[in-house]
């Protein structure tokens, strides 16, 4: 990577401003809101434990939410001081709030190998708005920028960019954490030169979504399989019945497009050959937005691929499954991206759970190299328990897709060049 590490700074005592992903979700129990994964914050301790070792002063700093600007006690990063006190085994200071005395005087009585914890920066409009003078004063005194938060490397926000934009005009390094550099390694350097045969898994809502991560991986893998809904809209494009299954009629076009690229690049593109159908019903319940919420009736396997005009695919079929996972099998390195279905109801995981077991096995077999690129794809394999079998799970959901399709993330231009 040529960007700067933590490896290569000298933090010895020095104000290092790090710039961590706490987005992590919230669920109140008792009146009290509790952390339901961890995995964000676990994922941080390497770096927070280097710059331990090293005696810096570590003033944190992460968003939680959308809370639009204003003070949401819901979205209080409070609770994370304290999950991450107890994973460290150390105390961690939080500060009311991310700026003014509150964030100063905490800061000012940091010493080397203390930890603080800043409020939720966008309880602050400045924040998203990258406002330089809210940079300046979020910076504090810091002598030194590090980020680790890969999750929101794609906001240019005062937290993930400004603040390093003062930092490196302060003379100081700017570099990536742990926890980045290997991000940046695995959805990146990995892929640039990746051992064939290299097997993409793409799933998910939508084509749109993904379109750039197609076209992009289509000039390097030798097998691309289609899973989720999208395939819906590749299937319309292809003239078969998808009944009410959810498409992209304005993507049809870039769905020919991407099976045009494909053949002519000698890609093998493989979409499901049979499905789980089920019948869509709205079953007059509401969600917490009060929105309807459809139920699926009548799950059934549907060889082929027409579909009634009443129901809805929802998962690849066993066939499909038995395709997709002979090729998986074969894979040296393998990205998987997206669901195969509507996983979070059990009757219709059973796609989702195979391929992960399929990727899970290549690793473990013959050692491919298998990158989960965030999101529900992650989800999915943790609940299969199969997390520790792969060789690398991102911590991203929209970072990991932006840095797939070939984007610039401005928190990462934004540090020391090497
Ligand atoms: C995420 O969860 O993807 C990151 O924390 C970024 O959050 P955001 O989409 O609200 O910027």
């Amino acid at each position: 990577m040529a960007k700067l590490t933590i490896r290569d700074m000298n933090l010895q005592g020095k104000r290092v401003f790090t710039r961590v992903d706490y987005n992590v979700p919230l669920k109140e129990k008792g009146g009290v809101l509790v952390i339901t994964d961890l995995t964000r914050i676990t994922a941080t301790v390497p770096t927070l434990n280097l710059l331990l070792q090293q005696g810096a002063r570590i003033v944190l700093a992460s968003h939680l939410g959308r809370p639009k600007g204003k003070t949401e006690p819901s979205m209080s990063l409070r609770p994370v001081a304290a999950t991450l006190s107890e994973l460290l085994g150390r105390q961690v200071a939080f500060a009311e709030d991310c700026v003014g005395p509150a964030a100063e005087q905490a800061q000012a009585a940091l010493k080397p190998g203390e930890l603080l914890l800043l409020e939720n920066v966008r309880f602050h409009p400045e924040e998203e708005a990258n406002d330089a003078a809210f940079a300046a004063k979020l910076a504090g005194t810091a002598e030194a920028y590090v980020n680790d938060a890969f999750g929101s490397a794609h906001r240019a926000h005062a937290s993930t960019e400004g603040v390093a934009r003062v930092v490196a005009a302060r003379g100081g390094p700017c570099g990536a954490g742990l926890l980045m550099e290997k991000e940046l390694k695995f959805l990146g350097e990995e892929l640039e030169r990746p051992a064939a045969p290299f097997v993409v898994i793409l799933g998910g809502a939508k084509v749109s979504d993904k379109i750039k991560v197609i076209d992009r991986l289509l000039e390097k893998a030798n097998t691309l399989l289609i899973g989720g809904a999208m395939a819906y809209t590749f299937k319309l494009a292809q003239g078969a019945q998808v009944g009410k299954s959810l498409v992209e009629p304005d993507q049809v076009a870039v769905a020919l497009r991407a099976l045009t690229k494909a053949r002519a690049r000698g890609v093998n593109l493989l979409l499901p050959v049979d499905h789980v159908a089920a019948t869509p019903v709205a079953g007059g319940k509401v969600d917490k937005k009060g929105r309807p919420v459809t139920e699926y009736q009548n799950p059934r396997v549907i060889a082929g691929d027409n579909l009634a005009a009443t129901e809805a695919g929802v998962d690849i079929g066993p066939a499909t499954v038995q395709n997709f996972c002979a090729a998986i099998a074969g894979a040296r390195t393998i990205l998987w991206n997206g669901p195969m279905g509507m996983f979070e109801d059990k009757r219709f995981a059973e796609g989702t759970i195979a391929v992960g077991r399929a990727v899970a096995e290549a690793s473990k077999r013959h050692g491919a190299t298998s990158i989960i690129g965030g999101g529900d794809s992650v989800t999915a394999l943790n609940q299969a328990g199969l997390g520790e079998q792969v060789t690398w799970m991102s911590t991203g959901g929209g970072a990991s897709l932006e840095f797939l399709e070939g984007a610039v993330l401005p928190g990462v231009a934004a540090l020391t060049e090497r």
